[in-house]
């Protein structure tokens, strides 16, 4: 095993280097404290490993994104959202069997106990369905209270079954309650993309029939969308997990912190950015020029990890043509967003930075062209990114890693004394 090294006051310590499957390299500081006093600071956590795990793996550099190993390329082409769910909750594909059997029991957990529509009932039309969905999966704690009480392996997995079964009724249930429409009650003659948009977009006066190309167009975002280990809401989720709180009230922090602009919220802010430009009619280069003046930042561009193209944006970037052209939608939004991704890659701001376009950057254009709203986008996400939640709930939770606690460096007032209300 290699070690480095850490002098501080004239000590050296020696600190063991952990290597992974892929080779990544990382300095285990578990004993810093204890030997020299001190604990690292690392804002943002740019370069903190807060574990190990075997879910996904990605290289920010070479633009890799690999699902329990297999490319996400690969899966997107050729697998489904539930076969990925299941690839990624348990760690490998499922057989035949094994998949018939998955995708019978989310179908039995897909109707949801009619208390939590008054809970919907009770949310104004105008909520953000984020909101509305962060609350309506919190609020499976209160019917389905053994999440909470006694968390056994078995429970754990009947949790997940309910959790990816109900999701696309709450997110049909949130979009219904914004357009003032009656909800659906899920189909189980269908599959689980095709229930979903059975849910989102029957209504009672017409027969509803899913189209195959939006079918196939939302298996492959949610595919897409399904996993990206540790990213701010990932994270979210092992760290409220790591005390141990139940699947149900973590996956409702992950949402929240999904809902984010700077995170999930950043596809529905794509769009409402190339709306601003067409309607403004502003050329891609001055808007170009506001965000090099950082009056603005270009959404869908820039991440964290990747330092190079996102895989995910070159497959929608892809998909985004085919899919428009086999629904005919002629989305002018779509040439903006181009011009502005090639003035971007030939600019010195972007080039300098290593900013380029993320998964969000065309994936609101694929959904404005299933009929998808824009305030809805991010709900999309959370519904593709569930899967993944749960795999790094469920890693965690199986682990022997510690409640997450991280230390700080105080800079507040140093010790003083109390002045009473009447003297100060
Ligand atoms: N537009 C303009 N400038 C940018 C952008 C952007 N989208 N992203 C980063 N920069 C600049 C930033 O101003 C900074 O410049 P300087 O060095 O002059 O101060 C430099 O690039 C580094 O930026 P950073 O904020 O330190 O980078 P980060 O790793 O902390 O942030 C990010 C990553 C995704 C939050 C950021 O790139 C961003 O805000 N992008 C726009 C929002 C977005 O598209 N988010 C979706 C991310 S992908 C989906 C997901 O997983 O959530």
């Amino acid at each position: 095993m290699s070690v480095a090294q850490l002098t501080f006051e004239g000590k050296t310590i020696e600190l063991p280097v952990i290597v992974g499957t892929e080779n990544e390299k990382a300095i285990d500081i578990s004993t810093l404290r204890d030997a020299t006093g001190l604990v690292t600071m690392d804002l943002g956590y740019k370069n903190t490993g807060a574990t190990k795990s075997a879910v996904t793996f990605l290289d920010g550099e070479l633009g890799i994104l690999r699902y329990r190993g297999y490319p996400i390329e690969e899966l997107a082409e050729k697998s489904n959202f539930i076969e990925v769910a299941y690839l990624l909750i348990y760690g490998e594909l499922p057989t035949k069997a094994q998949f018939d059997e998955f995708t019978e029991q989310i179908k039995m957990h897909t109707l949801v106990n009619e208390d939590i529509k008054k809970i919907l009932d009770g949310f104004p039309a105008t909520a953000h369905p984020m909101g509305v969905l962060s609350s309506l999966v919190c609020s499976l704690t209160a019917f389905y209270p053994e999440s909470v009480e006694n968390p056994t392996p078995d429970n754990i997995n009947l949790n997940i079954f309910r959790l990816l079964a109900k999701m696309p009724t709450f997110v049909g249930w949130a979009y219904k309650k914004s357009m003032g429409h009656p909800v659906n009650y899920p189909m189980n003659r269908y599959d689980y993309c095709q229930n979903f948009l059975h849910m989102m977009f029957a209504l009672p006066v017409e027969d509803f029939h899913p189209d195959p190309i939006v079918v196939d167009a939302l298996n492959k975002l949610l595919i897409l969308h399904a996993d990206h280990e540790q990213n701010c809401s990932a994270s979210t989720v092992r760290m409220v997990g790591s005390s141990k709180a139940s699947l149900y009230s973590s996956i409702s922090a992950g949402i929240n912190a999904l809902w984010g602009p700077l995170h999930g919220g950043a596809n529905q802010e794509v769009i409402e950015m190339l709306d601003e430009i067409r309607l403004m009619g502003i050329d891609p280069k001055d808007y170009l020029e506001k965000v090099k003046r950082k009056e603005v930042r270009l959404m869908g561009f820039g991440h964290r990890v990747y330092k190079n193209f996102d895989p995910r944006a070159k497959i929608i970037k892809k998909a985004c043509d085919k899919i428009l052209s086999q629904l005919g939608v002629n989305d002018p939004i779509l040439e903006i967003a181009k011009g502005l991704e090639e003035a971007a890659l030939t600019d010195e701001y972007f080039i300098s930075r290593k900013l380029y376009p993320n998964v969000d950057f065309y994936s609101g254009i694929i959904y404005r062209a299933l009929g998808i709203p824009t305030n809805m986008f991010t709900v999309m996400f959370a519904l593709g990114r569930l899967p993944g939640w749960i795999a790094q709930w469920k890693e965690l939770n199986a682990s022997k890693e510690p409640i997450g606690r991280p230390r700080q460096i105080y800079t507040g007032a140093t010790a003083r004394d109390f002045v009473s209300i009447t003297e100060r």
